[in-house]
């Protein structure tokens, strides 16, 4: 069994986004600039969007956060991303979701300019992905595929089994891993709550990817000798064992399920580092004007 080490993997690829934003400004070329939106003060949002804020000081990017509180009025946060849209040294920014019960957040993602969608979350950059178009790709999809190809995981018509529909993570996921790529072309199979016989399906898993945000769900029963066990899940739960008294569970039972793969990634220091990196990489895409010219 083999570590998938997301965490190292991340700060390596935080050291080439910074190499290469020190070459562009060299070049005298423009700092890369995200902002950030967040409405409220979830803990876990909160924490998030001050995560992305730091990775972009560490690569060298610019980064502006817009605070509002969780009052503000539907209207006045289309105002705010019509502001984002069209300030030129903005080149790509993020409203942390979830937003309060009184904003339409499918409005809200769609206000984002798609040229500006570092999220790859609006409509057109989801179509886009689908057709195989040069496209912003939500990150933490995007941070799994990086993963596989690093570890030179093969893919190549692999059956990957996904677990969970999400917009942000299992659609994606799953679009991704079909992609006509050289690091994907697998067989996918998307499961999610109302599938039946789950565990035949998730038996025959090359590759499975668990995104359902259920603690230890994945059990050792549900999964081939020598798969991939990629875990997306973050849940918190309480614990007496730690000096903040809750830890992060992921969607796999770890201990039990570890021994039987070829890889598998830990909860922390898998999946989620990976994911602030990927939306840096789209900041850095957005710069330069390589998804949408410029
Ligand atoms: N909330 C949970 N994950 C995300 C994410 O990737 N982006 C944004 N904007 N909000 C989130």
């Amino acid at each position: 069994m083999k570590l998938i080490e997301g965490k190292k993997i991340a700060a390596e690829i935080k050291l080439e986004i910074a190499e290469e934003v020190k070459q562009i400004i060299a070049k005298g070329g423009k700092r890369p600039h995200l902002a950030a939106v967040l409405v409220g003060n979830d803990g876990a949002s909160e924490t998030y969007v001050n995560s992305k804020v730091k990775s972009c000081e560490e690569v060298g990017f610019k980064s502006t956060l817009l605070r509002f509180d969780n009052t503000i009025s539907e209207a006045d946060l289309l105002k705010a991303i019509d502001g984002l849209n069209n300030d030129a040294d903005i080149d790509g920014f993020i409203v942390q979701l979830p937003l309060p019960k009184h904003i339409d957040e499918d409005k809200i993602t769609q206000a984002v300019a798609p040229e500006k969608d570092v999220d790859g979350f609006h409509p057109i950059n989801v179509g886009r992905l689908v057709i195989g178009l040069p496209s912003f790709v939500s990150a933490t999809p995007a941070g799994i595929v990086e993963l596989l190809k690093r570890y030179k995981i093969p893919t190549q018509g692999k059956h990957c089994v996904v677990l969970g529909r999400s917009n942000i993570v299992g659609k994606p996921m799953s679009i991704l891993m079909a992609q006509k790529s050289e690091y994907a072309n697998c067989t996918v199979t998307l499961c999610h709550s109302r599938t039946e016989n789950l565990k035949e399906i998730t038996k025959q898993a090359d590759i499975l990817i668990a995104a359902l945000g259920i603690p230890e769900y994945v059990t050792e029963d549900m999964v081939k000798e020598g798969a991939t066990v990629i875990d997306v899940g973050i849940t918190r739960v309480k614990s007496d064992l730690t000096k903040s008294g809750w830890k992060l569970k992921g969607d796999v039972k770890f201990d039990e399920v570890a021994p039987k793969c070829s890889f598998i990634t830990p909860v922390p220091g898998g999946v989620g580092p990976m994911t602030i990196v990927s939306l840096m990489k789209n900041t850095l895409l957005a710069g330069k004007g390589e998804v949408y010219k410029k």
